[in-house]
């Protein structure tokens, strides 16, 4: 086996930059199961950030090795003209899960090019071609789905797609619109359909939104804003996209994030933790609106799609979320989770608010309570220290929230001992100034 060392030579020599992390160092991970991860050096972290968010059921679920297995000795790929028996499986079990009239289901390979597939059966269903997203959002990094991503990551690409416009999000620790929670009476939605009344050319197609907004900063909408969000496209023919790539299938408590708000979306994403780690993304909607857009001769078809093998690990993921009740578990340790963090605000002035729900959860860092003043240079520091500790775990806006996505299968003793590689890197923090 090469050294660290020598395997980080290779890869500053052969491997693409272009990722989050600008280092360039370690580490290099060779193995993990459930909460953690194992580098080259024998090192283990927990990984709270459950390798990019997908592997939110724990590594190397026994479930999904199993059902990959399977389809190695079956069929891994076929045409993607006709059937496949696991892709008719998953289609009719993800029908089981989600509520009338969400029955079609359609599987392709990223977050990003099930994102990319709604708004364009939404522009076929509606005739519409102007998409919306709340100003935190983030749905890929397709062009398509950058241009609808307003979290970031838009610098030098050129001209986003036409036709795509950003809303005020429900950013309450920090309103844009200076107001408070409920007194306010969802101002931000009021202000965000005043803009788009304004910019439409009459051809609005869909509101394409996270239920929970993650990359953003996992900032939570207050109750009742994505009921009052649906009706306000209902009074303008446009359709409600939910992406639920990182909320969905159990991970914030109930098994879509939908379901808390008593919304039915007109479509539904789901990527990230489906398939267990093995990549696979899903569009789900009404037949109604699958019939509309198939007639208008939609398609979308990649290499890849439906593949047989991730269709296997997408039926196993569901089961692992049934079986293994992901939901519940969710609900129990994310409040478990919550609670410690709490305690760690009452140490630590430095945390300015707690958010998030189940096994989503974000911690806001400022320079003061009073001033709210963002303090981007501590997340960096928190984040390099518990790396150095043995935690992982993801940094966002632009350094002032922690995001902690621990697996379902982490327990209360591991999330003791994540808090205290925490309180130890909130400690050694050095602020300027
Ligand atoms: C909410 C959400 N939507 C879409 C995506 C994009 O998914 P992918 O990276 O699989 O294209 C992400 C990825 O982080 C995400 O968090």
């Amino acid at each position: 086996m090469r050294t660290e060392a020598e395997l980080l030579e290779a890869a500053r020599r052969y491997s693409f930059g272009g990722r989050m992390d600008k280092s360039g160092g370690g580490p290099i991970f060779v193995r993990g199961r459930g909460s953690e991860v194992e580098d080259i050096n024998g090192k283990r972290y927990l990984d709270f950030n459950s390798g990019q968010m997908c592997a939110a059921l724990g590594h190397n679920h026994p479930t999904i090795t199993a059902a990959v297995q399977e389809a190695c000795e079956t069929l891994i790929h076929a045409h993607s003209s006709f059937y496949n028996v696991r892709e008719i499986e998953l289609a009719e079990r993800l029908a089981g899960l989600m509520p009338e009239p969400l029955k079609k289901s359609m599987f392709l390979q990223s977050g990003a090019d099930a994102n990319e597939a709604a708004v364009n059966i939404a522009r076929k269903y509606t005739g519409g071609f102007e998409v919306a997203s709340p100003h935190v959002s983030f749905h890929g990094m397709s062009d398509a789905t950058r241009a609808l991503t307003f979290a970031g990551w838009h610098a030098g690409y050129g001209p986003s797609a036409a036709g795509t416009m950003a809303m005020v999000a429900p950013y309450c620790y920090r309103c844009p619109l200076a107001q408070t929670f409920p007194d306010c009476e969802y101002a931000c939605l009021d202000t965000s359909f005043e803009l788009i009344d304004a910019q439409t050319t009459s051809r609005p197609a869909a509101v394409l939104t996270e239920p929970l907004f993650s990359a953003g900063g996992v900032i939570e909408p207050p109750q009742g804003w994505l009921a009052d969000l649906k009706r306000r496209c209902e009074e303008r023919g446009m359709l409600l996209i939910l992406d639920e790539e990182q909320t969905g299938l159990g991970k914030l408590g109930s098994m879509f994030a939908f379901e808390d708000e008593g919304v039915v979306p007109d479509i539904v994403t789901l990527a990230k933790h489906f398939g267990g780690g093995v990549c696979i993304s899903a569009i789900v909607t009404s037949a109604e609106i699958e019939e509309r857009a198939t007639a208008d001769e939609f398609i979308v078809t990649h290499s890849h799609s439906n593949d047989p093998l991730a269709c296997a690990a997408g039926v196993a993921s569901l089961d692992v979320v049934e079986q293994d009740g992901v939901p519940e578990k969710a609900r129990r340790l994310g409040g478990y989770l919550k609670s410690k963090l709490l305690g760690l605000a009452d140490r630590f002035e430095l945390i300015g608010d707690v958010r998030g729900r189940g096994l989503l959860q974000g911690v806001e860092l400022v320079r003061s309570r009073e001033s709210r003043e963002a303090a981007t240079e501590a997340g960096p520091q928190i984040a390099a220290q518990a790396l150095r500790e043995g935690l992982i775990f993801s940094v966002r806006r632009e350094g002032s929230v922690l995001r902690l996505v621990p697996p379902a299968t982490t327990t209360e003793a591991q999330v003791d001992e994540a808090i205290e590689i925490l309180a130890g890197a909130l400690g050694q923090v050095r602020m300027r100034g």
